[in-house]
């Protein structure tokens, strides 16, 4: 009987610290240590020639009933704008590859009608193409990344393309370009040599990648005021050897970085991705799960590049991420149309703390894609324009772009969903150059809300505030019926206690903090 009650307490005791336990997160701001900038350019943006993202898009023409500038569609812009996007890679992936520059200038009713063979095999018109791209770019107030074709082009199509948009020099290109209207060069700073050259962009070895890149990359050079920052096609996910051989055998001053892709399925299974919007608590862990995933797959890839650049020079550019689901019921499977729930602004938000934790080697990041394929910041019916969550993620973190990294300590209770675990909470923090901190907290744990005392390593502060994204149920999403179901609020729940901060975070939710 004894033992029987010694055992009973023993237990109890147990299950009562770890109840305890469970709710209580730890954070450590090393304002002390503060070294590298979180570049601006990890909050960039991919939009390929892919289903609705460009045409019934971005472009919706000069004739449009639709609000627009030369055809494309103002209201977009203007969301955009207002969330400060740096960077915009443009025409693809694997459309990338299969697209010819000249197609798409001049007079809109001399360009050819071609095939979109990747995607879905609609006719394409061309009527979006190089100069509309960078008057998109000129609106938005962003940077342009144009990614050249080296599956189906060839070196002098790529090298023309270069000059076209970045030479003041004169010549039959520049002069082509005059003709078309513009005068001066744009002077693009980001140039891809090829997409996922180890599948819809050749379905190469690295080794064959190699030597097209060191040829492509020769003759894709600078010209006076326009410098190529040059990104070779990397791996796809933690496929190390990949980035091993790209690293050995690409001369570093022959490019700026090299690019990892890395989606985020909810199964896991390409064949069943799962809906963007009926979905279990299960399949909320797994995608929660495999977009953490994503600190490994840097931590691996940046693993081999440390063995080849020790300093760092070459940058990591996660130029395609993000959650891709099944379509839409009913939607054309070529697409790629999806919804986006809180689910994925947990997921993106998670993936930016990531990013900025890593952004000594990750100076870049395209989310996939900006509007009406996969995550999309803002999706579009005729006339009318939502927001996603995820959009809103980006509005509450664009406060760290450009500012000084905060290294943080963190030691969080578990969220378990079965015999599985994940950290509940992951944050990041920077100082702006005005001196506010920003603190980002994400609790992706469905059903606890998490107390968060946070300490400072050689600061102080006086005030805070704060916004707070979150919803009643994981897969609820803004939808054309009801648009502003998710939207950013006054989070409220946080104190100072002494020199500490005292955050109480709800269930599945994200908040960033102002601190001064
Ligand atoms: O974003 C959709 C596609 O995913 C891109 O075209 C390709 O690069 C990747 O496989």
């Amino acid at each position: 009987m004894r033992i029987k009650l010694f055992l009973l307490l023993v237990v109890m005791t147990a299950l009562m610290s770890s109840a305890f336990s469970q709710s209580e997160a730890t954070l450590t701001l090393q304002t002390d240590s503060i070294k590298q900038t979180i570049s601006k350019n990890i909050y960039g943006m991919f939009s390929e020639h892919l289903g609705r993202d460009i045409y019934d898009g971005f472009w919706v023409g000069r004739n449009s009933s639709i609000p627009n500038k030369d055809g494309i569609r103002l209201d977009i812009v203007k969301a955009l704008k207002a969330i400060n996007v740096p960077l915009m890679r443009w025409p693809g992936g694997c459309f990338a590859d299969q697209y010819h520059w000249m197609d798409g200038i001049g007079p809109k009713d001399k360009r050819p009608q071609t095939v979109n063979s990747t995607w879905g095999g609609v006719t394409e018109n061309n009527n979006f193409g190089t100069h509309e791209f960078m008057e998109l770019c000129d609106l938005i107030g962003c940077q342009a990344y144009v990614a050249g074709n080296v599956g189906s082009g060839t070196v002098k199509e790529m090298s023309q393309w270069v000059e076209y948009l970045n030479s003041p020099l004169k010549g039959s290109i520049t002069q082509l370009r005059k003709e078309n209207g513009r005068d001066k060069p744009w002077h693009v700073p980001f140039w891809g040599v090829g997409n996922e050259s180890w599948g819809c962009g050749g379905n190469m070895t690295p080794e064959e990648y190699v030597d097209f890149y060191r040829r492509y990359a020769t003759f894709c050079h600078d010209y006076p005021g326009a410098h190529l920052n040059k990104i070779a096609s990397g791996p796809n996910g933690d496929d190390t050897h990949w980035m091993d051989v790209l690293m050995k055998n690409i001369p570093h001053d022959l490019m700026w970085g090299v690019s990892v892709h890395y989606y985020t399925i909810p199964t896991g299974n390409w064949a069943h991705k799962g809906s963007a919007t009926k979905f279990a608590e299960d399949e909320y862990f797994g995608t929660l799960k495999r977009a953490l995933e994503m600190s490994k797959v840097i931590e691996d890839e940046e693993a081999v590049m440390d063995k080849y650049d020790p300093e760092k020079k070459v940058a990591m550019g996660v130029d395609e991420w993000g959650v891709w689901t099944d379509v839409e019921p009913g939607t054309n499977p070529a697409f790629l149309y999806q919804q986006n729930s809180l689910r994925d602004a947990l997921a993106a938000a998670s993936t930016l703390n990531i990013f900025n934790n890593h952004s000594d080697r990750v100076r870049m990041g395209n989310l996939a894609q900006t509007v009406n394929v996969l995550q999309s910041l803002v999706l579009t019916k005729g006339p009318k324009m939502l927001l996603t969550p995820t959009y809103y993620v980006f509005d509450m973190y664009k406060v760290h772009q450009d500012a000084k990294l905060i290294p943080v300590e963190l030691s969080s209770p578990d969220y378990v969903s079965g015999s599985e675990h994940l950290p509940a909470v992951n944050a990041s923090a920077s100082k702006d150059s005005t001196g506010a901190i920003h603190v980002s907290l994400v609790n992706i744990d469905p059903s606890k809300t998490i107390t968060i005392r946070t300490s400072f390593k050689g600061t102080k502060w006086n005030t805070v505030n704060g916004n707070i994204l979150t919803s009643e149920n994981f897969n609820d999403y803004n939808s054309f019926e009801n648009p502003v179901k998710i939207k950013v609020a006054i989070f409220s729940n946080v104190r100072k206690e002494n020199d500490e901060l005292l955050v109480s975070l709800p269930p599945k939710s994200l908040v960033v903090l102002e601190l001064k």
